[in-house]
């Protein structure tokens, strides 16, 4: 009796269990986090706002940037919680913001004008920083030893606004090559919805390119001081040739780019097995965009970027040969270091799901030690990701800004952090406003959409303001998460 009643049970259980799955599935609003993530870099931007501004507590800032030198650098993102504008972390943002959109924009809905107005404002400012003065390039507004020496509003902001440029005497091939990057994805964010635009992105594109190209270094040797240890190129320069000449590829369909790349590869890095993406290192991002051609467009001589990002993603899959389980926390995180993790987890899960894109339309698998592994096993692993992100983790809170019923309030963020510009105009000054660094409370304003630097390798996290390793948010850490949130958001229902 016992015995079949207990079976009886198991068997209800089991029956709810499988009827609720799918609604367990979709316990998240991933339309909701898209919007917010989109959110947050309108509470990023630098210069004189537009009137439909979502981020209600910020006001203009910036607005002399560059005039002292005689160029117009004003826009642009604060790159994280300080008010320096970088350039090589601020193109890789509109890079993967643009790589989100053309990707994932199909799936963003009332979104999509949103995501473009982001990407806008990044090229934008790009574009000023790349054609002001002919033959060099601007890659940084803000002292960021001074910047960092206060804790100030940005519309406060008094501390040096020094600008910094590469040329043909001080080279930046790196910051050069992922601001062509940029450009060029963003030209094709805006090839039908304003072509004349599009055209003037990868006009730019190329012209920058060719710069990098032509007067190779990095800029990590020629402003050191200025552009390390914050935006060091730790990576050098290669690794941002080979995904200029990618996207420009990919806007252009120029044969030029594609002879290049098959030119040059090898030397560029393309044998090198690496497995972290971030605003430094490009090369297993390049192999999956490139495998897109080999994939999508049948393109000769690209096999070997096929069979590198296969490398890559079987690392990522649990249950196979090839898997790496130190990449991941016990509770399922990616996990790569303690600064600033999240920035890993969310290029991680861009690029799987862009590979389960290409992998789709090429009919194609990868087979991971014998095992293969399909689209919508990646679709699922990049779906954990962005779960976890949003709450479905061991501490069982959401790693998104004013996203859940638990969301950090400490976010490391100069402007979150203090009494917004509306509830107190008079200036707050730069040792002044260190009160709020070490205050005890919530922030006042709400970061929206921000996702921080996110837990230890043990799931842990603090909310604390002063633990910037957990704490801030940062462009680059949102860009490449926009891309996987709409994608659930538009196709959630197919895929439960
Ligand atoms: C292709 O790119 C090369 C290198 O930038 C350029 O010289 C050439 O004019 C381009 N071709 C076309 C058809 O745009």
């Amino acid at each position: 009796m016992e015995g079949r009643s207990s079976r009886l049970f198991v068997t209800v259980a089991l029956f709810h269990l499988l009827l609720l799955a799918p609604r367990l599935a979709v316990a998240f609003n991933y339309a909701d986090a898209l919007a917010k993530s989109i959110i947050f870099f309108e509470g990023q931007r630098s210069g004189k706002l537009p009137p439909g501004n979502r981020m209600p507590w910020r006001a203009d800032s910036g607005l002399t940037d560059g005039a002292q030198h005689n160029v117009d650098l004003v826009g642009g993102y604060y790159d994280a919680g300080d008010n320096v504008k970088f350039g090589l972390p601020m193109a890789f943002s509109t890079t993967m913001l643009a790589w989100s959109v053309t990707d994932f924009g199909k799936f963003m809905g009332a979104q999509l004008p949103h995501a473009r107005d982001a990407v806008r404002w990044g090229a934008d400012y790009l574009l000023k920083a790349a054609t002001a003065t002919p033959g060099a390039l601007y890659v940084q507004v803000g002292d960021p030893g001074r910047d960092h020496a206060c804790w100030e509003r940005p519309e406060d902001m008094d501390t040096p606004r020094g600008v910094y440029r590469v040329d043909a005497s001080k080279p930046g091939s790196d910051v050069a090559g992922e601001t062509a990057a940029a450009l060029a994805a963003s030209s094709v964010v805006f090839r039908r919805s304003d072509p004349a635009y599009s055209a003037r992105l990868l006009h730019a594109a190329m012209a920058v390119f060719e710069f990098a190209d032509r007067h190779r270094g990095s800029y990590s040797d020629s402003l050191s001081a200025d552009v390390c240890p914050y935006y060091c190129s730790y990576s050098g320069y290669h690794d941002e040739l080979l995904w200029a000449a990618s996207w420009l590829h990919r806007a252009s369909n120029n044969a030029t780019y594609m002879t290049y790349v098959q030119a040059y590869g090898m030397q560029l890095g393309a044998g090198d097995d690496d497995y972290s993406f971030s605003w430094d290192d490009k090369r297993v991002a390049t192999k999956v965009l490139l495998s897109r051609g080999f994939l999508r467009r049948k393109l000769q001589g690209l096999e070997l970027y096929k069979s590198h990002s296969d490398s890559y993603i079987c690392s990522l899959v649990p249950g196979t040969s090839s898997f790496q389980a130190g990449q991941y926390t016990p509770g399922g995180l990616i996990y790569k270091e303690g600064e600033s993790n999240m920035q890993y987890v969310t290029t991680a899960t861009f690029l799987v799901l862009a590979y389960a894109k290409y992998l789709k339309s090429g009919r194609a698998t990868v087979s991971c030690g014998g095992r293969d592994v399909a689209p919508a096993d990646l679709v699922a692993l990049a779906k954990r990701q962005v779960d976890y992100i949003l709450g479905k983790n061991p501490a069982g809170r959401s790693y998104m800004v004013g996203f859940g019923a638990r969301y950090p309030e400490r976010a490391h963020h100069r402007g979150a952090s203090m009494p917004s510009v509306r509830a107190h105009p008079g200036r707050i000054g730069c040792d002044a406003g260190f009160q709020y660094l070490h205050a005890a409370g919530a922030n006042p304003n709400v970061l929206t959409g921000a996702v921080l630097g996110g837990p230890d390798a043990h799931d842990s996290f603090d909310d604390d303001r002063g633990n910037y390793a957990q704490s801030e948010p940062a462009t680059y850490i949102n860009a490449p998460l926009v891309g996987p949130l709409a994608f659930f958001a538009g196709t959630i229902k197919k895929y439960n």
